[in-house]
């Protein structure tokens, strides 16, 4: 996710955040998982994947790997790495 640089600071990246989350959630999907800013996704609901069975595929920190339950208790009982689609691994 990405804001111009002129336009950041104004809201539209938390917007583009929440629609995100909210277009899941209308989907049927259960979680969320991103790699980003550790300052800035909890402000989401966002947690340490430290806290889950999650681990990323990717050899990241674990602090920029984080985890949010759109249905709380989701993940309860749930172990496993996320896997990307193949496009990410061309960024
Ligand atoms: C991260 C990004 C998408 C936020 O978009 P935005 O439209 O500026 O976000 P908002 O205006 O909704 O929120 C701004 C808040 O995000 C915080 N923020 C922005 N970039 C941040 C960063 N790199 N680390 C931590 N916090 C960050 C700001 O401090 C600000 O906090 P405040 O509301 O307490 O002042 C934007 O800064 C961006 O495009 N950055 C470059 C690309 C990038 O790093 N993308 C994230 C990949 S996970």
């Amino acid at each position: 996710m990405a804001v111009l640089p002129k336009h950041q600071h104004k809201g539209i990246g938390s917007r583009l955040v929440e629609k995100g989350l909210e277009v899941c959630l209308s989907q049927g999907h259960q979680a969320v998982v991103v790699l980003g800013h550790p300052e800035f996704y909890p402000r989401f609901g966002f947690l340490s994947s430290t806290q889950y069975s999650i681990t990323s595929e990717y050899d990241v920190p674990p602090e920029v790997f984080m985890v949010k339950e759109l249905l709380q208790g989701a993940l309860a009982g749930h172990a496993g790495i996320a896997k990307y689609h193949h496009l990410f691994n061309e960024l």
